[in-house]
């Protein structure tokens, strides 16, 4: 039995499970090359029928999520979806009626699911999916949390477990509260649009001049470097207030965003982000906190792109009232297509349990690789073995190069986990000058992130043993020791988010090991692999081409060693 599920909002894209099983999942920005893609996922839909060999009409169920007003209005008239978009990514200059447009955009997204909503999406959703030549279906309609909750509760090491969601919204809901026991999942809180987190942070991401649903991580980044304040005298501490389990917003979304321009108009950047971080931080642990109190369940699962921040991951991470927790690496509104099919299948089957990898894309093999770079007279081509691979790379990268390294099946997920990545010496400052310039051209306060062995996580990170992050969703203090070593991978503040390797990925681990032979820690510098701006790569052409762009000189892909002439 096969479900597929769709999601086709921000960060769109497709899963499909086949017998209980995940088989495929991908981003439609991986196909489209446009990051963060808004649109139907023909192509991913596409991909994942292909991965698994099955034709539309063979499709038994189809899942997607979300039919809240403004959702169903976008699918009506995709052309309001695509100038956002447009304009969101800079694509065109601020239009005159910016003003309009964003009360326009709270207003409609906060109104939540209206009664001819649900039938008017069905409709849509059909078209798209019969030209596809999807016949004899059934399609599934699954409430926005709910998604996010089915992804988290279901792929969680836990058995019993709270499961808690909070994003900007969706469905006309921000945050959710979830018992996950004896194979059932339970909802007892919900928190409405009006009172969203994730919109406040959304928000004073755009007044600082940044992507809204984008660049919020560089919002957290720059909090770090100002001075550090009382709670007591954050200019926004009465913006939010928790008590109990509810979360309550002071202002509604309108009078929210004039109140915080209004204090960001008199506050320093890096001032202002900090006051943002500091109350966004307070809230949500005392937010989860309190949920874990009241459900005395103290194994919680995280999904909603809230749970993107990092810093306030650690925060949490820190609770004492924690005891493990597991935050779904695709946490956002790109892992809904998921979270669909697994309620879906969940519904109809009963399975609630899944072993999970996020290893879930697009693989090549070495002839398809070979087949890709014939005829390219720039480059030269050398076959390895995976164990050659794996040594040579750290070889080039202990004498401080940096290397692309594409490997295997793409990864699901925001994150490059050592599939699609960028491969570069922790320690040193100027290879990290060289990426920065060349390929990835971050903000002077971006920092990179590491992935190490996880057999040496305990001497490098101040590391409690709450959860193997094997999906780089958290920050971690890096032991003062070990600060040196990982310097050109670490936040200003010492922290790092960092991926801990083991056999979920042999190859990977095997170049660690390789690594900790030449400079005695098994850590490296891991950056997705993708020029800024664009998307992480998908196939072998699109490699070769970033390689051609940003003349890197080596590149190890699936059993090819290659060098670019041009390269330096
Ligand atoms: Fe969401």
């Amino acid at each position: 039995m096969y479900v597929l599920g769709l999601w086709d909002g921000h960060d769109a894209g497709a899963a499909l499970i086949r017998d209980g099983e995940i088989v495929y999942a991908a981003n439609e920005e991986r196909f489209t090359k446009r990051k963060l893609e808004a649109n139907f996922p023909y192509r991913s839909i596409q991909a994942a029928l292909d991965y698994a060999e099955v034709k539309p009409h063979e499709i038994d169920n189809v899942a997607f999520t979300t039919t809240e007003f403004a959702k169903t209005l976008w699918r009506v008239f995709p052309g309001i979806r695509e100038s956002y978009y447009q304009f969101r990514r800079r694509r065109m200059l601020k239009p005159s009626f910016e003003g309009l447009r964003h009360d326009i955009k709270y207003m409609t997204t906060t109104v939540g699911i209206l009664p001819a909503c649900g039938a008017i999406s069905r409709s849509v959703i059909s078209r798209s999916l019969n030209r596809m030549g999807f016949r004899g279906y059934k399609l599934h309609v699954v409430e926005h949390h709910t998604a996010h909750a089915a992804t988290a509760a279901f792929t969680s090491p836990f058995g019993r477990q709270l499961v808690i969601t909070c994003d900007g919204l969706g469905d006309g809901v921000s945050a959710t509260v979830n018992t996950f026991d004896d194979g059932k999942l339970i909802r007892h809180i919900t928190i409405g649009a009006r009172d969203s987190l994730g919109i406040f942070y959304e928000q004073a991401t755009n007044i600082v001049g940044m992507r809204e649903m984008e660049d919020e991580g560089k919002l957290m980044a720059m909090a770090d470097y100002s001075y550090p304040f009382d709670f007591e005298d954050n200019a926004l501490k009465h913006f939010f207030s928790a008590t109990g389990t509810i979360i309550r917003a002071r202002y509604g979304p309108l009078k929210q965003f004039r109140m915080l321009q209004r204090i960001a108009w008199k506050t320093p950047r890096e001032q202002f982000s900090y006051f943002v971080q500091q109350l966004f931080e307070n809230i949500l642990t005392k937010f989860v906190s309190n949920s874990v109190d009241r459900f005395n369940i103290h194994d919680v699962a995280f999904a909603g792109g809230v749970f993107s921040n990092i810093k306030a991951n650690m925060m949490v991470r820190n609770l004492d009232a924690l005891r493990h927790w597991y935050i779904f690496p695709h946490m956002g509104d790109g892992g809904i297509a998921l979270g669909s099919a697994l309620y879906t299948n969940y519904m109809l089957t009963g399975k609630s349990k899944y072993a999970f990898s996020a290893y879930l894309g697009d693989s090549f093999d070495e002839s398809e690789t070979e087949h890709a770079f014939k005829g390219e007279r720039s480059v030269t081509v050398q076959r390895e073995s995976a164990a050659e691979q794996a040594a040579h790379a750290a070889e080039l990268i202990s004498k401080g190069n940096y290397v692309f390294w594409c490997q295997g099946r793409m990864e699901f997920g925001p994150r490059a986990l050592g599939d699609r990545s960028i491969l570069a010496p922790s320690s040193s400052e100027e290879v990290k000058e060289r990426l920065n310039i060349r390929v990835k051209k971050r903000e002077w306060f971006q920092p990179f992130a590491p992935s190490m062995l996880e057999e040496d996580v305990g001497s490098m990170l101040e590391y409690d043993g709450k959860g193997v992050d094997k999906y780089m969703t958290m920050a971690y203090m890096v032991k003062e020791e070990m600060r040196d070593i990982t310097k050109a991978a670490m936040h200003i503040d010492g922290s790092a988010r960092a991926q801990m390797v083991g056999a979920e990925n042999p190859q990977y681990m095997d170049l660690l090991k390789h690594i900790k032979r030449h400079s005695g820690s098994g850590v490296v510098l891991n950056t997705s692999f993708n020029i800024h701006g664009l998307p992480i790569v998908r196939t072998p052409q699109d490699a070769l081409e970033t390689m051609k762009a940003t003349k890197t000189k080596y590149m190890f892909i699936n059993g090819l060693f290659v060098t670019n002439k041009a390269g330096a």
